[in-house]
This record gives C-alpha cells, structure tokens and sequence, in this order.
C-alpha cells in the first residue's frame, strides 16, 4: 500500500498534457522562431501541482522525415506557465519540410508531445 501511494505521487511529476499551438515564423533563409502554449487546467489539481515549479523546460525537436539530416533537438528553459513560449531553431536547411514538436520534461520524465507542425523552409530565390 505505501509503495503503491508512492508510485502514484511520482506519476505526478511527469508533465500531464501535451503542448499545444505550436507554430514556426521564418526569421532568415536558416532560422525560425518556434513559439507554444503550454496549457494548464486550473480546475484540475494535477495541472495546479504543475505551477509549483516541477517543470524544468521543453524539448524543442525539429526534423525533417524525407531527408537524411539529425533531428535538432534543443532544451528550452525560457518563459512562464500561461504565455507563449518561443525557441529559435537554426541551421534549417531551405527548400526542407521539416516536423516541429514540444514536450515538457520534469526531474521524473518526458511528457506527451504535441502534434507536429509541419512547414517548408523557402527556396532561396535572388531573381524576385
Ligand atoms: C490555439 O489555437 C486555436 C486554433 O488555432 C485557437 O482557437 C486558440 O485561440 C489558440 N489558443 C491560444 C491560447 O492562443
Ligand atoms: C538567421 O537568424 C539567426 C537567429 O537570429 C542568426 O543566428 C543567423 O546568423 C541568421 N542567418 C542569416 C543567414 O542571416
Ligand atoms: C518569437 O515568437 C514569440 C511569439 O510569437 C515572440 O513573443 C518572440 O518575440 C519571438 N522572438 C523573436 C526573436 O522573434
């Protein structure tokens, strides 16, 4: 019994929900800024746990399915639960269609990502 009641109060720690509105602005050719809300249900006392702190950040995972290139992957610490939360992303390669997805993590783990955001890098194009 008291290990059971351990175990659940542990569960608690991993983050309950997945980011969501996630979206991508191009700033350059290379760069975009990846902005997310973080949503948290104040009638919900798991989610009040949650403004306590147990949140140390968001992983930022960006990748490109239909090419070779590695998943960048970054650890975003910035912001406050209730705004918008933003990341740049660099190193984007133009003319790639590439996934954008958050995840909160905790001391205990990774929480549910959020359904990917899927953009296109543009094609330089110095004729226009
Ligand atoms: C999130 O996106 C949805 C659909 O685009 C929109 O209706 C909603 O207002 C957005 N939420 C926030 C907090 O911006
Ligand atoms: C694009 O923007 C990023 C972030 O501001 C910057 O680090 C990078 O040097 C810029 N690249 C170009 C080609 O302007
Ligand atoms: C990134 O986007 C967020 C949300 O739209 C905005 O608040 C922030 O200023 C942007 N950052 C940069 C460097 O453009």
């Amino acid at each position: 019994m008291r290990m059971w009641s351990i175990f659940v109060i542990l569960s608690f720690l991993v983050p309950l929900v997945a980011p969501i509105n996630v979206s991508a602005y191009m700033i350059n050719q290379t760069a975009a800024n990846i902005s997310w809300i973080y949503p948290l249900d104040t009638n919900n006392p798991d989610d009040i746990s949650l403004l306590g702190g147990m949140i140390k950040g968001f992983y930022v995972i960006v990748f490109a399915p239909l090419s070779m290139q590695p998943p960048i992957v970054h650890r975003n610490y910035e912001g406050t639960i209730g705004t918008r939360y933003w990341d740049i992303v660099g190193n984007l390669t133009p003319g790639t269609t590439y996934h954008a997805q958050v995840k909160a993590f905790t001391k205990k783990g990774d929480g549910k990502p959020s359904v990917p955001y899927i953009f296109t890098v543009p094609k330089e194009d110095f004729s226009e």
